[in-house]
């Protein structure tokens, strides 16, 4: 039987020293520019990982059947604060299911349209924001991440982060990018390595502590308020049961949730809506279309309605074609449930298989012109010829990210809100830098505003 290529390693070591510990991604994306059978193999800290980016591999690792998701490293360090919460709870974990079906209903296109004058609070407090700095360089990313924390902590706990009336960012991002940076790190280092290093397993677990600190916080003001009767996320892990098994979730399994969806509900819409004003100063034929359906489905100053927001139809396909080219999460695993073979290649039972996005995303059997931003892929006519494996930004089958609505709706409005308001301008012409923890982002981009109508 064929053996998976792979690039020559080290003995003992592998391939690790070969993959730059700030930026694995894109190490991995060159190395697959060598393989065009779809698939490599490397040994990094004594564990072999196995990519995939050809995109009838890729339908043959999205069988549930024959492969689902398993904690392994980098999740299984990422557990360490995330705990049995949704993202990083097993495969095998009952609580996987009794969270999945309590917190659904909260996650349905009818409870978008409940968070949406929340939404619409904070978008306008970015906006508002902007007007204030015309003229000068905006960092895009840190106040694309003010926007999206203080949306998912109103609209999911009724928690302000205020993020808007500070020029430093909050405390708790300074605490997360400082675990996800160890975790990242860790994913890399033979555990003797990780275990010498002290001082950075002290500033690990301050930082994970500080987290929890304020999720307890969270939950605690939520308790003092009387807590009935709310049905977003909080209120529904306080108060509701598993419909199908009656269970209700501990409150330690509480904390693992609220502190999961804090930062699975900001830290990846931030860098989609960052990359997609990237993507938007690079093509101004598209950017003019897109302030040409603001103007028309958005006239005037007034707010605009959840209803408005639904009948966009250029701003979702800027969404959609952004993650195709730059997916927040880059790459997402699963293992094999029995010893198998992908494309003829053996894979042992449990071995991990990473679906690697930005390779697939831009893959020439899947995609016309792959390297061009055309958003008109994503017509309905045109959607229909897409490879069924060739798009992944949110993962796959049950494991599927459970907030996709919620980002998506939350990124709608405010693209639509900032063009309306805004002309934007790259006088500095960035140049793109990937920033990687355990998401991607725009490092160092900044943009400069003006108002492209009069107000008086
Ligand atoms: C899972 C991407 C926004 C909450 C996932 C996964 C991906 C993903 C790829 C699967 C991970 C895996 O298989 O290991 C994204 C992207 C987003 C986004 C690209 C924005 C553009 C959100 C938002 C929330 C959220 C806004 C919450 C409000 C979650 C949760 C999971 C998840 C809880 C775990 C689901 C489960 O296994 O049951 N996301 N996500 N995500 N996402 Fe998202």
């Amino acid at each position: 039987m064929a053996q998976i290529p792979a690039p020559q390693g080290l003995p003992i070591l592998g391939n690790t020293l070969q993959i730059p510990s700030h930026s694995p991604v894109e190490h991995f994306v060159q190395v697959a520019s060598r393989y065009e059978e779809g698939i490599f193999r490397l040994e990094v800290a004594g564990r072999t990982i196995v990519l995939v980016y050809d995109p009838d591999l890729v339908a043959e690792v999205c069988d549930e059947s024959r492969f689902v998701k398993r904690i392994k490293p980098p999740l299984s360090i990422v557990r360490d604060f995330g705990g049995d919460g949704l993202f990083t709870a097993d495969h095998d974990e009952p609580v996987w299911g009794h969270a999945h079906r309590i917190l659904m209903p909260a996650f349905s296109q009818r409870s978008m349209k409940a968070y949406y004058a929340q939404m619409l609070e904070i978008a306008e407090q970015l906006v508002e924001s902007w007007a204030g700095r015309q003229g000068e360089d905006l960092p895009v990313a840190d106040d694309m991440t003010r926007l999206t924390l203080d949306t998912i902590s109103l609209t999911g706990f009724g928690y302000r982060f205020r993020s808007f009336d500070s020029p430093e960012l909050h405390p708790f991002l300074q605490s997360m990018g400082g675990a996800l940076t160890e975790a990242m790190l860790r994913n890399q280092q033979l555990p003797f390595v990780t275990k010498l290093k002290r001082s950075h397993e002290e500033a690990y677990r301050r930082d994970i502590a500080d987290m929890q600190e304020l999720v307890d916080d969270v939950i605690r003001q939520r308790r003092a308020e009387g807590g009935a009767g709310s049905k977003d996320l909080l209120g529904l892990m306080l108060e509701a049961s598993d419909p199908q098994t009656g269970v209700r979730l501990s409150d330690e399994n509480i904390r693992n949730q609220v502190l999961t969806f804090l930062i699975a509900g900001h830290e990846t819409t931030s860098g989609l809506l960052s990359f997609a004003l990237y993507n938007l100063l690079r093509e101004p034929h598209t950017l003019a279309r897109a302030y040409d359906e603001v103007d028309r489905l958005l006239p005037g100053d007034e707010p605009p309605t959840y209803e408005t927001i639904m009948k966009l139809d250029v701003i979702p396909r800027i969404l959609e074609e952004t993650l195709r080219h730059w997916s927040p999460i880059p790459a997402f695993s699963v293992s094999a449930v029995e010893d198998t073979t992908i494309g003829g290649y053996p894979i042992a039972k449990d071995q991990g298989v990473a679906v690697l996005l930005p390779v697939l995303h831009r893959n020439p059997k899947a995609w016309e012109r792959p390297d061009e931003f055309d958003i008109d892929r994503w017509l309905p006519e045109n959607k229909k010829s897409h490879h069924r494996a060739a798009y992944k930004p949110f993962g796959n089958g049950e494991r599927a990210c459970i907030g996709r609505q919620f980002a998506l709706t939350e990124a709608r409005l405010a693209l639509a809100m900032i063009l309306r308001r805004f002309a934007i301008s790259d006088p500095n012409v960035y140049r793109m830098k990937i920033k990687q923890t355990l998401t991607i982002k725009p490092d160092g981009f900044t943009l400069r505003v003006r108002e492209r109508r009069a107000h008086e």
